[in-house]
């Protein structure tokens, strides 16, 4: 039996996100702006991240505090080599009910089958536009949306669940909401449409940059009626509607206009070992350094357990009210979103 532990909101700790690698394919112009992940940008060598081995003894400490679900994210996590390995041992750890990856999807045709077979239920595909001039903007490599169409194609056949994420930015992509609703309504595929946050240092957030969740609704809702469903489970970070005629269901991330850190139950390991509890934070916990000096299992236990029952941010929370927030922000390709 997982031992429950609360923060100091009174939140359990359910979800562990785990970024396996810190490269990606892309470059999204709200995430890695190539003008500062250019050709000379160094990323993680291969010592620094965690192995495989490193992040399978963390995950069995957080299991024993009732983490269920592991994501997996990036950078772009199937860039991280064997990954279905790893997606194998996950999937026997005790206490473990679901694992995810979050993806762009390019290298799904290649992989989708061979991660099912070992374990993974479900991949969440980031796709920002339907139409190719866009889309060739927002993901700052000019790729066109087939090679994603076609990875999503692959996840379908290979029996994962699909969920598609469509970052939403004023002067970026706001034309493609009733067009990418289209398209994904009927095909048993949930898109979620997330307001654009201001994670990061570099992207260059501003409020009046970000299509609300009141605003994206009433797109949708004039021409494809719909109406609020049930979340599927404690503390989901989309807030869902159904399309009144049974075609489906989408989702809203509403970071900005509509903070859900009351039920945030979400911690986040860095492909490098750093642990922690707030997409926004500026400082994580080393978990690499503590594993690499050969600690008992029990000395991994109390240092997850002592960081979880200490935790009491609600970033987005902040935001809204106009508290102070911390200056220096962890980029999003670093912590995996
Ligand atoms: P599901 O398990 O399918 O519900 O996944 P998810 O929505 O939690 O994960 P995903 O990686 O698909 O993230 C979708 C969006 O939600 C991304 O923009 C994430 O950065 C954002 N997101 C996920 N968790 C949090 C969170 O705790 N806080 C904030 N502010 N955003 C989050
Ligand atoms: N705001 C909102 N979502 C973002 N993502 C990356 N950067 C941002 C941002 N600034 C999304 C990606 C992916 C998920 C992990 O996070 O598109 O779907
Ligand atoms: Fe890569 Fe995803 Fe960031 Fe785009 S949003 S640059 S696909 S990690
Ligand atoms: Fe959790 Fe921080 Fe996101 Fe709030 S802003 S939901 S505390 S990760």
């Amino acid at each position: 039996m997982a031992e429950t532990i609360v923060d100091q909101l009174n939140r359990p700790m359910r979800d562990l996100r785990i970024s396996v690698i810190d490269k990606c394919n892309f470059r999204c112009t709200y995430c890695m702006p190539k003008e500062i992940f250019g050709d000379d940008y160094t990323f993680m060598s291969q010592d620094q991240l965690l192995s495989f081995d490193e992040i399978i003894k963390l995950v069995e400490v957080f299991a024993r505090f009732g983490v269920e679900k592991i994501r997996l994210t990036g950078g772009e996590p199937l860039m991280r080599k064997d990954l279905h390995l790893l997606i194998e041992r996950l999937h026997n750890i005790k206490g473990i009910k679901d694992i995810a990856v979050t993806t762009n999807a390019i290298f799904l045709v290649k992989q989708a089958k061979k991660l099912k077979e070992a374990g993974l239920d479900r991949v969440n595909i980031s796709l920002d536009a339907i139409e190719d001039e866009v889309f060739q903007q927002t993901n700052g490599r000019g790729i066109k949306t087939s090679p994603v169409l076609k990875g999503i194609e692959a996840a379908r056949e290979a029996g994962l669940k699909i969920k598609v994420n469509m970052v939403v930015k004023k002067g970026m992509n706001e034309n493609q909401i009733l067009p990418m609703a289209e398209y994904f309504k009927g095909t048993g595929d949930t898109l979620r449409f997330i307001e654009f946050m201001d994670v990061g240092n570099h992207n260059g957030w501003k409020m009046n940059e970000v299509i609300s969740k009141k605003d994206i609704v009433n797109i949708i809702d004039t021409s494809m009626p719909i109406e609020p469903a049930d979340p599927s489970y404690f503390g989901e970070v989309a807030s869902k509607y159904h399309y009144k005629d049974g075609s489906g269901e989408i989702g809203i991330i509403s970071s900005v206009t509509d903070a859900f850190c009351s039920s945030c139950t979400r911690v986040r390991l860095s492909a490098d070992g750093q642990l922690f509890t707030c997409l926004f934070a500026s400082d994580g916990y080393d978990l690499r350094a503590l594993l690499r000096s050969g600690p008992s299992v029990e000395e991994l236990v109390s240092a997850v357990k002592e960081i979880w029952t200490g935790r009491r941010d609600q970033y987005s929370v902040d935001r809204a009210k106009g508290n102070p927030l911390p200056k220096k922000k962890i980029e999003m390709s670093y912590i995996g979103g």
